[in-house]
């Protein structure tokens, strides 16, 4: 059956704030680190944002609308290998693209979560720096610097998938990240609506109200340790 209504909402509100919200921070987080002196007060911003992102997004995989819930997009290897083999990909996320998708999440999940806890010894720490030994701070601003590595990766690893998708299948991925709206030439037949509207958006509006709470008391338990001078 000919599927031929005019578009399909997949990316809910949301969801689609997330994602650019996200993209925009983890970029921030590179700048402002790389640009240095007082912009890393800025890096501490943008990775705390990141953090809030992560914790959103792995809520709104359990209560978010259809497309947004990992129940719908998180499928095991034999699913992987039948799509490598051709099998049609499903509306949302394909199943190869969820293992980046949570690859991305995780990654960054523990840079924004080990950043916590780092220190530039001159005077950026995270919030958590004062609450465990010496060494175990070291090891863990090793692992933010290391992790930096990974993330470029996954990243470019990302943008390359879409650029494939986009130029090689000629397939229109980035329009619905950006409207929420698929062409349904490019979903299966008879692909039903994610929900969107006031209830959804309600729904993560609470979410995020709790998230932003919880990151500003992880915030407000900073002490202020020998080098700080904020
Ligand atoms: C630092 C930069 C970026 C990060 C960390 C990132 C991360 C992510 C994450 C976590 C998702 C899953 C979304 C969800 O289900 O909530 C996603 C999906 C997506 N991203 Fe990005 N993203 C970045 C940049 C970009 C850019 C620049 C573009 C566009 C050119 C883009 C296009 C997309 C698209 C089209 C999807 C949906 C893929 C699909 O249909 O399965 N992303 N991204
Ligand atoms: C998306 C999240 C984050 C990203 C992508 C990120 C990225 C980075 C990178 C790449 C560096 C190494 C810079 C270099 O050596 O050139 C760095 C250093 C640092 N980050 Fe983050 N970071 C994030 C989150 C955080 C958070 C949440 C905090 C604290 C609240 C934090 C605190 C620090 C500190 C103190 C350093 C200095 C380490 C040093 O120079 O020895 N970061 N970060």
């Amino acid at each position: 059956m000919q599927n031929n209504r005019l578009a399909i909402r997949i990316w809910d509100l949301p969801t689609r704030l997330f994602h650019w919200t996200f993209a925009f921070c983890v970029i921030g987080a590179f700048v402002s680190v790389k640009l240095g002196g007082l912009y890393m007060d800025w890096h501490v911003r943008f990775g705390c944002a990141a953090l809030g992102l992560v914790i959103f997004r792995l809520a709104w995989g359990f209560i978010g609308p259809r497309y947004a819930r990992f129940s719908q997009f998180v499928r095991g290897p034999s699913a992987v290998a039948a799509y490598l083999r051709g099998a049609a990909a499903p509306a949302g996320h394909n199943p190869l693209g969820a293992l980046s998708v949570l690859a991305l999440l995780l990654v960054v999940g523990l840079q924004a979560a080990s950043g916590l806890f780092a220190t530039d010894d001159i005077m950026t720490q995270g919030p958590l720096y004062g609450y465990v030994s010496e060494s175990v701070a070291g090891a863990l601003t090793s692992w933010h610097k290391l992790n930096e590595w990974i993330i470029i990766a996954l990243v470019a690893l990302h943008l390359l998938a879409i650029a494939w998708y986009a130029l090689v299948r000629r397939k229109r991925i980035v329009g619905p990240m950006i409207t929420g709206n698929a062409d349904p030439r490019d979903l299966p037949a008879g692909t039903p609506p994610a929900d969107d509207g006031p209830a959804v958006w309600l729904r993560a509006l609470l979410l995020g109200a709790c998230v932003w709470a919880l990151v500003a008391w992880i915030r407000s338990l900073e002490v202020v340790a020998g080098m700080s001078f904020s």
